[in-house]
């Protein structure tokens, strides 16, 4: 469904992501591990379209994409969240959701004028929609809370809402675990599989292993911009250069 194919991103002389290859199946939940800085926040962000990339291609359903810009992609049905959480702090957690769907009627001011039923009918929808998300991630109780009231776990929850409401299927999520409680982080991962039961696609990022391996399959790799390896969870840990990218030569040694 997605693929990355040698991709290149440099920053001045130095080079985050490196010749990265690597493909999301349809219907798959993909996982992307790897240490600090090993540059995959900066894939993810090739793969959205926020960074033109140096070399390589981007491809989504068998077409180059490499060229659109983050909102085309979006609209051809790829959706991201970001590591740190990106919600509208202002804004109840309900309106955060209702803003999502793009094109809404009510943002044209000829539509609201010559259409008004049009924009309400299109609003309604649109909040019960929300609700139903609210409902789904259980968030129903601070729905009119201001987003930055929310606790960290719960606005990696709010970012995984506001991807649904969107209504793509390809969703890429950086580090939906961080910072997340234990009793919280159980509800995502029950959210994630619901999504992925009725055909969502995912390409997950995550440091929590037992997160990871729970979800994902296959899992790829980074070390230093590059895709060491690809596997289930059992062959990425039977792998020496694995081990030897999270712990260096010595702790490999040990
Ligand atoms: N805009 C930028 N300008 C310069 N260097 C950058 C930029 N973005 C990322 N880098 C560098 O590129 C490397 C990869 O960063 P990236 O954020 O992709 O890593 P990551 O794998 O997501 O790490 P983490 O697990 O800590 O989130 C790092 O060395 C980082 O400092
Ligand atoms: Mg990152």
């Amino acid at each position: 469904m997605l693929e990355a194919v040698g991709l290149v991103k440099r920053f001045g002389g130095f080079t985050a992501v490196d010749g990265c290859s690597l493909t999301v199946a349809e219907r798959s939940m993909t996982g992307l591990i790897g240490p600090n800085g090993a540059g995959k926040t900066t894939l993810f962000n090739l793969l959205g379209g926020y960074y033109r990339p140096d070399g390589g291609q981007v491809r989504f359903k068998g077409r180059d994409i490499s060229r659109l810009k983050p909102h085309q992609r979006f609209r051809a049905g790829i959706v991201r969240t970001f590591q740190i959480p990106h919600e509208f702090a202002r804004m109840t957690v309900l309106e955060n959701l209702t803003v999502v769907p793009p094109g809404q009627l009510g943002e044209g001011l000829a539509a609201a004028w010559f259409w008004p039923w049009g924009v309400a009918r299109q609003e309604a929808k649109i909040r019960a929609r929300a609700l139903e998300v609210l409902e789904f991630l259980k968030l129903t109780h601070v729905k009119d809370n201001p987003a930055e009231a929310l606790s960290g776990g719960q606005k990696k929850l709010l970012e995984l809402g506001r991807a649904v409401m969107s209504g793509n299927r390809c969703v890429l999520l950086d580090e939906p675990a961080a910072g997340v409680n234990r009793a919280l982080l159980g509800d995502l991962t029950e959210r994630i599989l619901d999504l992925h039961r009725i055909g969502y696609t995912f390409l997950i990022i995550e440091h929590d292993m037992e997160f990871i391996a729970k979800l994902c399959q296959p899992i790829y790799v980074m070390a230093e911009g590059k895709v060491l390896t690809e596997g289930t969870m059992a062959d990425i840990r039977r792998d020496a250069r694995v081990v030897e990218a999270y712990l260096g030569h010595s702790g490999a040694a040990a």
